[in-house]
């Protein structure tokens, strides 16, 4: 471990493709609130957009005309390279393109569209004049969802385009649904006022680690999103617990510790959660096993767990409650040494994180009294987060 390194992440670390939207309350009212299209969510109140990419306008007229009597939008390309524009302005949700393209071959185009978090997910049709198993082979293996070779027959296409705009329609779905449930975390946190700005902290505070632990990128969204979704359990405990300005008894406290576990069931329907559920579930072990929900011990707790729990720590002795002040940096790093010694936490991340912990500040809400006054020229959470809501 280097003691001199930042690993304050930079603004381009934090912005690897990935990072998980979240989205503001505004943004879940619209989602919930927007239908869909055709069959899938009942009205077509936002007609599906289709771009053609094909170097003859005569195809690409012919294509539109096979869907005279569809509500869909229609842009088209001549070029990869307007396609490519058009793909970065437009909210395009289908694709159909021929193989032989100028500037770039359609397969490479595909792959392109293919490669790209923005547009990876956008359904992407062949129809091309090219015949034979190899191109439809190089095709699909491009990337792409399906292939059609001329003559084309209308109702063939229409109901190939209709089938792909479905699942587009689906996956678009899927999408806002971790949208809403990163808001619901948001919401969990913004109940208790005492807490503000916990879960963005966090999340720095993690990736901060991940950097110095060399994470791999899907480890470190995972840390990200495990820093906002680790407690979204909580919407399941009432709020005399939740609340709760005393000590809890030995029955309330058996309620409070199935946050991990009814977290865990909130976020595995979402196949795009599976990374962060072990995050979820064991931040509340100890590294001598005596935590909970499985009592799990040592390096059978999930590294990204152990992670996120030394920071939710720090964050916590740092942050003034109603029965507490805050900690400052110095007693907190203490407090988490004994905790340590006395056999809750791996010491090589204790160790790591009082290393890098100078760096944290740069995170910090408000200027903390023990941190110098230049901490605060560093990128600032709140444009950190604003960098992520982009
Ligand atoms: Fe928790």
């Amino acid at each position: 471990m280097e003691g001199s390194k930042s690993f304050v992440p930079t603004e381009d670390q934090i912005l690897f493709t990935g990072v998980p939207r979240f989205a503001p309350p505004a943004a879940v009212d619209a989602a919930v609130s927007r239908s869909g299209w055709e069959d899938v969510f009942g009205d077509a109140s936002t007609p599906p957009t289709v771009l053609i990419v094909d170097g003859a306008e005569v195809d690409r007229r012919l294509l539109r005309a096979m869907f005279k009597t569809t509500p869909y939008r229609f842009l088209e390309a001549s070029r990869p390279s307007e396609a490519v524009a058009l793909l970065g302005r437009e909210k395009i949700d289908m694709v159909m393109l021929e193989l032989m393209l100028p500037e770039m071959s359609g397969l490479d185009l595909c792959r392109k569209i293919k490669s790209e978090r923005n547009t990876q997910y956008i359904p992407t049709l062949i129809v091309t004049s090219l015949h034979g198993a190899e191109h439809e082979v190089a095709g699909l293996s491009s990337g792409a969802d399906e292939f059609l070779t001329r003559p084309l027959h209308p109702a063939v296409v229409r109901a190939r385009v209709r089938a792909m705009l479905r699942n587009k329609a689906t996956i678009d779905s899927l999408e806002e649904a971790e949208a809403i449930l990163f808001a619901l975390a948001q919401t969990v946190e913004q109940r208790d006022r005492y807490t503000g700005g916990h879960c963005q902290r966090l999340a720095a505070y993690s990736l901060s680690m991940g950097l110095a632990l060399g994470l791999s990128q899907p480890e470190l969204l995972a840390l990200h999103r495990g820093a906002y979704l680790h407690d979204i359990g909580k919407i399941a405990i009432p709020d005399a617990i939740l609340f709760k300005n005393s000590s809890l008894d030995t029955s309330e406290w058996s309620v409070m510790r199935q946050h991990p576990v009814r977290g865990e069931e909130i976020c595995r329907p979402m196949k795009s959660l599976l990374p962060v559920l072990p995050v979820i579930r064991s931040h509340h072990e100890r590294w001598d096993g005596t935590g909970y929900p499985d009592g799990l011990s040592g390096d059978h707790i999930p590294l990204l767990a152990r992670i996120l729990q030394i920071v939710d720590i720090y964050d916590a002795l740092t942050t003034a409650r109603p029965y507490k002040l805050a900690k400052t940096h110095a007693d907190s790093l203490r407090i988490i040494q004994e905790e340590t010694d006395r056999g809750w936490r791996d010491p090589e991340l204790v160790s790591l994180f009082q290393e890098i912990s100078a760096s944290l500040c740069s995170f910090a809400p408000q200027p903390h009294p023990e941190w110098p006054e230049e901490c605060s020229t560093h990128v600032s959470l709140e444009n950190m987060q604003r960098e992520l809501l982009k």
